[in-house]
């Protein structure tokens, strides 16, 4: 119901009654008494919708949110100027309860990397919605996730195998997928999921089957999500704190070696070996060399059966490592015999401009953590490894499923997956990620030189780019970043701040926006820095 039938209910009431009055009451006074009661209502109702006038869509949905969510999920500012409440979107535009139209800058927290309600994706998950909306995850499949699986094989360790050959093609389409039952192609196998952080949990099970070692090395400044099997290796004191208590604290973190850091880090670590690192960071940041050595300690003193890394932290504020982290990363776990897994969630799927970022160094993993962009909108991830990996961890099911979920491989997601991942091969975007990324981030560094009261640093891979914000004595300017993104917002440009101290403005555009929406997205920020 509405304010104004809310309002006219009574209203309608009265109306009614004197209605009946003037039916029963004096011939000579019923005119007069009807005309007054006319009135009376008339105003009443003009009064009330004046009043109910005064609250757009926006504010009513925020009150709705006020009063029955949580109150820790939506952050509502007390005016209302925060959140804008969305109403519908396409390609790389969002509008708003209001009918404003925005760029979106954020791709819904990278997910539409093929554009917002990209046709062809659309269309798959509506005719998969007609046709079959739900299965039975672990029990009776569905076609389509078995495609799903073969499709997810097919663009990482077959792909792999294939393109780290230098003498072969690297073209996702030029794979030869008719090896598929070839010994010599290394097959992948997949657990599928709903968020980003199952598919993370499903590779920490997977880990402990296969090595029968409980401890991993995860890294300062990671967010892996969080569930209370993800949150173990998600860094952040602000999502920790509450619950540590209750945690596995299986978990040992290490520095991450910095080529592009958005913070220093503040929270220490949890291991006295690493107090020593501690002391080298106070000023610089910690070396390769250094992490190696806190990394090798860790794995001679605890039980280490896997290292979990982003090849890029993104939530922990666009942090590039250098490009030796992950070579060595694979040499430590070939060496103690432990799985290394990359949380390729956000930066999966073209978002570096490649399609998976390890790709960057070459590097295969055991295995790979998959969400956001694999379906462009639809709750679905994925555990993908190695096939013999998952076969050693897991045995053949029984009947009961060891890890499962009612939603697990979800027909519609499966659908959307196949078409997004399609598109993404049709559009060609993951070139067109790496291109239009080399543009965004030179047209960011010339921004550094247009301040002086702040001192902006910018990083990033593909459409993935962070721009810091800091004082000129080094602390983070998390204010000024935030009334940033506000102002931003309010001139029709979608942003988000990541990092611990939410200093560092994220760029993870639909990788099929323009050199012209990035150049006039830049040059509105360059304008609201020069005024903030
Ligand atoms: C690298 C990484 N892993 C895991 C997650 C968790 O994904 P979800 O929020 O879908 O559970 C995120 C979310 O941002 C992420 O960035």
């Amino acid at each position: 119901m509405n304010e104004n039938t809310k309002h006219q209910t009574p209203n309608t009431r009265k109306a009614s009654s004197a209605k009946h009055q003037s039916r029963n009451g004096a011939a000579d006074g019923t005119l007069v008494f009807g005309i007054w009661c006319f009135f009376g209502v008339w105003c009443l109702g003009l009064g009330v919708s004046a009043a109910s006038g005064l609250k757009t869509k926006t504010q009513h949905v925020l009150e709705l949110l006020r009063l029955y969510e949580s109150r820790n999920v939506t952050f509502i500012e007390p005016d209302d100027s925060w959140p804008i409440v969305w109403e519908r979107a396409c390609g790389v535009h969002v509008w708003d309860a209001e009918g404003k139209k925005y760029l979106d800058l954020t791709a819904g927290f990278g997910v539409a990397a093929t554009g917002h309600a990209n046709t062809r994706v659309v269309k798959a998950g509506q005719q998969q919605m007609e046709r079959l909306l739900h299965a039975m995850g672990d029990v009776h499949p569905h076609a389509l996730k078995a495609q799903l699986a073969r499709e997810l094989s097919r663009i990482t360790f077959e792909r792999w195998r294939v393109s780290l050959n230098p003498s072969t093609v690297k073209s996702l389409n030029r794979v030869p997928v008719q090896r598929f039952n070839d010994s010599t192609v290394q097959r992948a196998k997949t657990i599928f999921c709903n968020s980003g952080f199952e598919a993370v949990e499903t590779a920490l099970k997977t880990a402990i089957m296969a090595t029968g070692k409980r401890g991993i090395i995860a890294f300062e400044g990671a967010y892996h999500g969080l569930g209370y099997g993800a949150l173990n290796a998600t860094h952040r004191e602000h999502f920790r704190g509450p619950f540590r208590s209750q945690l596995g604290q299986f978990a040992h973190f290490v520095p991450l070696p910095e080529a592009g850091q958005a913070s220093r880090l503040t929270q220490k670590t949890s291991d006295d070996c690493l107090k020593e690192i501690q002391e080298d960071r106070r000023g610089a940041c910690p070396t390769r060399e250094r992490v190696e050595d806190c990394i090798q300690r860790l794995f001679r003193r605890e039980q280490i059966g896997a290292i979990l890394c982003e090849p890029i932290q993104v939530r922990g504020g666009i942090n590039v490592p250098p490009p030796a982290l992950l070579p060595l990363l694979r040499r430590l776990c070939d060496e103690h015999r432990a799985l290394l897994i990359l949380d390729e969630v956000y930066t999966g799927f073209g978002r570096t401009g490649k399609w998976f970022a390890c790709e960057h160094n070459e590097v295969i993993p055991d295995l790979i953590c998959l969400g956001k962009a694999l379906t462009g909108g639809f709750p679905l991830s994925a555990c993908v490894g190695r096939a013999d990996i998952m076969d050693a961890a897991w045995p053949p099911s029984n009947g009961e499923a060891i890890h499962t979920s009612t939603f697990l491989g979800h027909p519609v997601g499966c659908a959307m997956a196949l078409a997004q991942i399609k598109e993404i091969a049709r559009l060609k975007l993951v070139r067109r990620s790496a291109t239009l990324g080399r543009v965004l981030l030179e047209k960011l560094s010339a921004l550094r030189a247009t301040r002086s009261t702040l001192s902006i640093s910018c990083r990033g891979l593909g459409l993935l780019a962070g721009l810091e914000v800091r004082y000129p004595g080094g602390s983070p300017a998390t204010k000024v970043a935030l009334q940033i993104i506000k102002t931003m917002i309010r001139r029709g440009f979608i942003l988000l701040p990541e990092g611990e101290h939410a200093n560092v403005i994220s760029f993870t555009p639909p990788l099929t926006i323009t050199e012209r929406q990035l150049e006039n997205a830049v040059a509105a920020l360059a304008e609201v820095l020069n005024h903030e």
